[in-house]
């Protein structure tokens, strides 16, 4: 049996120290908790994709009465980006959180189901995602690919073929 380990390296900041690029995106990101549609939850969440040709999109999350049925900001920004430039990397994802029911100070990860949508669209383009997690209280987390993020991603390259 061998031993093995995975690091993890990661970067945490204030917003003020971050560059004008990353700003921009988290700024986005929060001006897209404005559309979130969380009646269930009161967990407001906005996600912005910048592409490789410099476009940005913006997601937030939707919530459905029939739980499941909704989707977090993260897939709703990037199914988007993927949906309206099918062909154009994806450099960068901030995520922003805020509730108006309870305080959030932490930082919030993406849940599972979004990284493994961010992952393979990692995996497909050949380049990482850099994912930018943002509080209310300006801290940020920046996190160097997604694949740090899901380690063991589920990839099988057989069902590609059908
Ligand atoms: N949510 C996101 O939008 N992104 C995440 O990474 C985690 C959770 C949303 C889903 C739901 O609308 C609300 O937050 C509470 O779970």
């Amino acid at each position: 049996m061998k031993k093995k380990k995975i690091e993890l390296n990661f970067n945490s900041a204030h917003l003020s120290e971050l560059d004008i690029q990353d700003v921009e995106l988290i700024t986005n990101a929060k001006e897209s908790l404005s559309t979130a549609y969380a009646p269930y939850s009161g967990f407001l969440v906005g996600a912005s994709v910048l592409l490789e040709n410099g476009k940005i999109v913006n997601g937030s999350n939707q919530e459905n009465v029939a739980f499941p049925s909704g989707l977090c900001a993260e897939r709703v920004a990037i199914f988007y980006a993927g949906a309206k430039f099918p062909d154009v990397k994806i450099k960068s994802i901030a995520v922003s959180v805020f509730s108006k029911s309870f305080e959030v100070n932490e930082i919030i990860s993406p849940c599972g189901a979004c990284r493994q949508v961010m992952a393979e669209y990692e995996d497909k383009q050949q380049n990482s995602i850099k994912v930018l997690l943002h509080s209310p209280n300006d801290q940020v987390l920046i996190i160097n690919k997604v694949q740090d993020l899901l380690p063991f991603m589920f990839k099988n390259p057989h069902l590609k073929k059908y």
